[in-house]
């Protein structure tokens, strides 16, 4: 059983209509990057909780969380009318094995993800442990509308603080943004335009590549790269090329 404990919001940022993130302090314990924790909320005389990445290093107390509101969604809805001073219930202990103990030694280290799925990416860059052993991160975010691109600041400013070694990409796909690329990830994959836009071969002798988010964007990510540059799934016991985290 969880144990779970209060925590309070001291801020929220809208980033779209539908598109915020919740700042909340809370007592929880020491997390590792990467890792998800669940929220609750009482709802109608009956606890509703729900998974959600941190965004922030575990370094920061200020516990972040990047949110869409799903439309008819039964949780995320009351999140987005949260307000600082708001009360909420998060699991003291986080979970979750999308951190970087779990990938297996490479050159090139790929980060993608769909939508609200760039939180973990942002909490392990900016934590900063472990990365030493990568000779390069590529970080990837893709979105639908150039508007979604909330964190690209963030993305930014890690990418001049890791200098070379950090390479970051957009993708938007219904529209076409200056700077991004147009589509969506497997066939920009497929077709050779991310490689060509980061200049770095996606081989399975040195590369591996975290997929987070959208689980249809999961699903076929993995089946063009097992098809088309014989990547595998990671297993602990069966090691591959592919560790995956599935948002719904
Ligand atoms: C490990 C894990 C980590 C997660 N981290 C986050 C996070 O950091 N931020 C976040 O917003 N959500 C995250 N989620 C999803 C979150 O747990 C909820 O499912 C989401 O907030 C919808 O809840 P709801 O009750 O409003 O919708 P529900 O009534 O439960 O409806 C669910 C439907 O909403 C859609 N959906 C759910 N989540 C998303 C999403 N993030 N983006 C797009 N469509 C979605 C899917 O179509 C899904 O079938 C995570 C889920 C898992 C399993
Ligand atoms: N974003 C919005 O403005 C908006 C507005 C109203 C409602 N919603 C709802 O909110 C939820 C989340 O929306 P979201 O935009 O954050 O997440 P999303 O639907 O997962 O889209 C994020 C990105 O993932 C891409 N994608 C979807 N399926 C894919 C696949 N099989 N392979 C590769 N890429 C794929 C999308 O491309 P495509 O654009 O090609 O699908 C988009 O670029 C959805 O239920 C959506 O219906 C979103």
């Amino acid at each position: 059983m969880s144990e779970w404990v209060i925590g309070n919001v001291v801020q929220v940022k809208h980033w779209t209509d539908n598109l915020f993130s919740l700042i909340i302090r809370a007592p929880i314990d020491p997390f590792v990057a990467g890792q998800f924790t669940k929220l609750g909320l009482e709802i109608n005389g009956k606890k509703i909780q729900r998974a959600y990445s941190y965004v922030n290093a575990p370094k920061n107390r200020n516990l972040e969380f990047y949110l869409i509101a799903v439309p008819g969604g039964k949780f995320s809805g009351k999140l987005h009318a949260m307000q600082p001073g708001n009360n909420l219930m998060i699991t003291k202990k986080a979970a979750g094995f999308f951190i970087l103990d779990e990938i297996p030694s490479c050159k090139y280290l790929w980060m993608l993800a769909t939508g609200t799925a760039l939180g973990p990416y942002l909490s392990i860059l900016e934590q900063g442990d472990g990365l030493e052993r990568f000779d390069k991160i590529i970080l990837i975010h893709a979105v639908r509308f150039a508007k979604e691109l909330s964190y690209l600041p963030q993305m930014l400013k890690l990418q001049r603080r890791f200098n070379n070694k950090l390479s970051i990409l957009t993708i938007v796909s219904r529209e076409i943004n200056q700077g991004s690329l147009t589509g969506r990830i497997p066939s920009l994959i497929k077709d050779g335009s991310l490689e060509q836009a980061i200049n770095l071969k996606l081989e399975a002798k040195n590369c591996h590549v975290m997929l987070c988010g959208n689980p249809n964007m999961v699903h076929d990510t993995q089946q063009i790269l097992k098809e088309t540059r014989a990547m595998q799934k990671h297993f602990k016991n069966s090691p591959g090329h592919i560790s995956t985290e599935h948002y719904w």
